[in-house]
């Protein structure tokens, strides 16, 4: 077993890499590379990048890349999984490890690709809670434009069988189990949120989340990206509101995460979520078993609609 500390990137396949990136800069991404054939974003902060698109013939999720805490851990993945520690070629460079995880995706586990300066942006806002004034003498006044991404939090995966990657994620990188839904009866877990096995240190809730597919194949549900604050949240949705793209579900609160959430759709129908203020967690707390239902989505937010779940 070996120790992930967080997750790197998502990769997916686009059919047009112009539109891809518009969107994405809407979104609130930076362009770091742009070749003919692939396209790399950054957020904010300091990971090379955190969203790749690859151009092809037709648009699909690839896989998704998770950050190893050490060489010495990548050198044991490669030895458990009989591969070897190749060096990276995607930009940044470092090392990596690739497998095919067993629902499919194409996993790339990486240590010691480069590392940007932080982009700045404004501080996060003091807010005036009722009976806990935190800002005084002080307006509020936001500019309108993106959303100041600040990272790559989670990817959330439709999976054919939740128990064989639970064990494939849990025995082989080191993530624990946060909280699972089961369906039906209790022995029917059909869906897991999986923190990176950090001991004592705090991370997010989840960082991999794992969902039973309806239809048997493999695909991503969504990928979340981690805003500035909620002002930033809700001014970077007006702004994508504003150019027409396709919204897709919020703004709400979740309850597996405690995530405030706005879903949009890019340009190929994936689903991309920008969140902030999620729970943090440690491998001591209890691991949590809810029924599934419509109202475990969120502690508030519109009527969920039909279509969040094509
Ligand atoms: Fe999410």
């Amino acid at each position: 077993m070996i120790t992930v500390k967080d997750i790197a990137f998502v990769r997916y396949q686009v059919t047009d890499l112009a539109s891809m990136e518009q969107f994405l800069l809407d979104f609130g991404l930076h362009q770091v590379a742009r070749t003919e054939l692939a396209l790399y974003m950054r957020a904010a902060g300091a990971e090379h990048h955190s969203h790749i698109s690859e151009l092809g013939d037709r648009s699909a999720p690839v896989g998704f890349g998770l950050l190893a805490q050490s060489l010495a851990d990548l050198e044991r993945l490669a030895a458990h999984l009989d591969l070897t520690v190749e060096d990276n070629p995607d930009p940044g460079g470092g090392k990596r490890v690739r497998f095919t995880d067993p629902a499919g995706f194409v996993v790339d586990v990486i240590h010691g690709q480069a590392r940007h300066e932080p982009l700045a942006t404004r501080a996060p806002l003091a807010m005036n809670p009722s009976v806990q004034r935190q800002r005084f003498g002080e307006k509020v006044r936001v500019a309108r434009r993106p959303s100041s991404v600040m990272r790559l939090g989670h990817v959330a995966i439709l999976v054919p069988n939740v128990q064989e990657m639970l064990a494939f994620y849990h025995n082989v990188l080191g993530f624990r189990v946060s909280d699972t839904y089961w369906a039906g009866n209790k022995q029917n877990t059909i869906a897991a949120f999986l923190h990176c096995g950090l001991g004592e240190q705090w991370t997010d809730h989840h960082t991999i989340a794992l969902v039973t597919t309806q239809d048997g194949l493999a695909r991503f549900d969504h990928c979340a990206f981690e805003v500035l604050d909620l002002d930033d949240l809700f001014q970077g949705g007006e702004y994508l509101r504003a150019r027409n793209y396709k919204h897709s579900w919020g703004v709400g609160r979740h309850v597996q995460g405690s995530q405030i959430f706005d879903y949009w759709r890019d340009p190929f129908g994936n689903k991309i979520e920008h969140w902030t203020d999620g729970d943090l967690v440690n491998d001591d707390m209890p691991v949590g078993h809810a029924e599934i239902s419509n109202e475990e989505m969120s502690q508030w937010a519109p009527p969920l609609m039909p279509d969040f779940y094509e």
